[in-house]
């Protein structure tokens, strides 16, 4: 396994990922974890990641002495490399020259960490994003690699196994980086790629039992890939002592409940409690138009009905949730509030505090990509991987404005002919979330004779990685207008189509 050391770069994630892409295991600690957490996780290597700070200030993080002391293969990134040099005994300088962007390097020498990928003499395509340089190298370190604007784009001290680029490998920009870190982690550290998803759910099934025991677990099943991926996991871990909860508050796309029923009752034989509440829920959320007290009342009443249900089984001894490593990584944060925050699931919002129960989250340590192979491996099927993400709170908030069951209905006909045309032109996979919105706006429009005075819809689709930041999707207009023909012709109740062309930020993906 490997350890990844965080100095609060944006993209500290993507090495893990290109780490676990290699078959091998890694965490993600903050700099400043106690040493003693660094010995027990017992790393083969340890990876610095970049940073937004600056080495040359007296307040820089710095990596702890336990990385030195150990004698561990070491690869510094960006700021890695800086602080690495510098606390070897190098020296790194600020400089008017920032370097941002696309920058070609020239390989100057053979190492271990270029094998099979990069040869001297040849220029390479690098992403580099920096302001400080490495001015002098600490002792027994070489220059492997240089660019016109960092002289040490790479340095390596092949006898201490350390190495250290100044761009960035994780990036896509970087189209060798991959490589680069695969060839670190397996030829300079020597792990052996056998971390599986197979192996992974051996291990994890395992680790379910000895937790559980012969106690009772609950799980709240959203129809989403990750819930459903921890309940079948976790049903075949312990069997019948699961009981899933599908709370339906009436806000799903359409056939979404049956499909639910079907896959699990049916089909995996699960427990399954389906508790049709969407009276409740519509009930309460009448008249309601702002954006925040809707998400609140569906949180709320969520957690009253699924703690009604799991009264009625009579109570169990553990949650499962279906939390992902994004939600848990103790990420560094420079950007003011405290210098650690750890994110917490906000989905079932308060679930887990109100009913004081021990959770039980198989998907702790795994990306989405990881969770959907995680599901093929498991046998779910292909339709229910490859879903995009849909949010908890449902419909409620691609209905701006107060929501009534009519108005569900007409988004759910739109939503269902977007999405199936998406489907027919290829495009599913190419986008990370697509749907439409229902506008609380009328216009005026002609159809045959007659005029017309119906609900605008708006269609949404973005590419991301995370949902953290999002870019609108490039339809050709033909598509659209194929889209919005069909939309009119077919939903009674929408007269005018138009296409949302906002990126994220400074949009957010939902509409509220
Ligand atoms: P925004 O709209 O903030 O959304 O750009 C980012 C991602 O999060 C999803 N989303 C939610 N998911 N509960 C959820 O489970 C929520 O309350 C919620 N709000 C937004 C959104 O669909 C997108 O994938």
């Amino acid at each position: 396994r490997i350890l990844i050391l965080d100095f609060g770069s944006q993209v500290t994630q993507l090495i893990a990922r290109r780490v676990r892409e290699t078959g091998v295991y890694c965490e993600i600690f903050p700099f400043n974890t106690d040493p003693a957490r660094i010995k027990d996780f017992d790393p083969k290597g340890i990876i610095l990641s970049g940073s937004p700070h600056s080495v040359t200030t007296e307040d820089g993080p710095r990596a702890p002495d336990i990385v030195w002391e150990s004698k561990l293969p070491v690869f510094g990134i960006c700021y890695g490399e800086q602080t690495m040099c510098q606390q070897l005994g190098g020296k790194v300088e600020g400089s008017d020259h920032r370097e941002f962007g696309r920058a070609l390097i020239t390989v100057k020498q053979e190492t271990p960490l270029f094998e099979g990928v990069w040869k001297p003499g040849g220029e390479y395509q690098v992403w580099m994003s920096h302001g400080d340089r490495v001015v002098s190298l600490p002792a027994g370190f070489e220059v492997v690699a240089v660019s016109d604007g960092a002289p040490f784009a790479a340095i390596a001290n092949v006898k201490d196994k350390r190495y250290a680029v100044q761009f960035h490998p994780e990036v896509v920009h970087t189209p060798d980086g991959a490589r680069l870190i695969a060839n670190f982690v397996h030829n300079v550290a020597g792990c052996k790629g056998d971390w599986t998803m197979a192996a992974f759910r051996d291990a994890e099934i395992a680790k379910i039992r000895q937790q559980v025991g012969k106690g009772r677990v609950i799980c709240g099943l959203s129809g989403g890939v990750d819930s459903s991926v921890a309940a079948v996991l976790i049903h075949q871990a312990i069997g019948d002592q699961l009981t899933c909860i599908f709370v339906d508050h009436g806000l799903l796309r359409g056939g979404e409940a049956e499909q639910v029923v079907a896959l699990f009752r049916d089909h995996y034989n699960i427990p399954l409690v389906h508790r049709d509440a969407s009276d409740l829920f519509l009930g309460e959320l009448a008249g309601v138009s702002d954006p925040e007290v809707k998400r609140k009342t569906i949180g709320r009443l969520f957690i009253e009905v699924f703690e009604e249900e799991a009264k009625k089984l009579g109570g169990a001894d553990f949650l499962a949730q279906g939390t992902l490593y994004p939600d848990v990584i103790e990420s560094v944060s420079f950007t003011g509030g405290p210098s650690v925050t750890i994110k917490s699931h906000h989905n079932v919002g308060g679930l887990p505090e109100r009913m004081r129960m021990k959770l039980v989250e198989p998907l702790r340590e795994l990306f989405k990509d990881e969770v959907r192979a995680l599901g093929r491996e498991l046998g779910l099927p292909e339709k229910m991987i490859r879903r995009h993400p849909f949010p908890g709170p449902g419909l409620a908030i691609r209905i701006p404005g107060d929501i009534t069951r009519e108005k569900c209905e007409i988004l759910r006909k739109a939503d269902a002919i977007y999405l199936d045309e998406i489907d027919r032109a290829g495009l599913y996979d190419k986008i990370w979330q697509a749907f439409a919105v229902l506008l609380p706006v009328r216009t005026v429009g002609v159809m045959g004779d007659g005029r017309t005075y119906d609900y605008v819809c708006a269609l949404r689709a973005v590419t991301s990685t995370d949902g953290m930041t999002a870019d609108f999707y490039p339809f050709e207009p033909q598509f659209l207008g194929r889209v919005a023909t069909r939309i009119v012709n077919e939903v009674r109740g929408i007269n005018r189509v138009v296409y949302d062309y906002t990126s994220k930020p400074p949009g957010t993906i939902e509409w509220e």
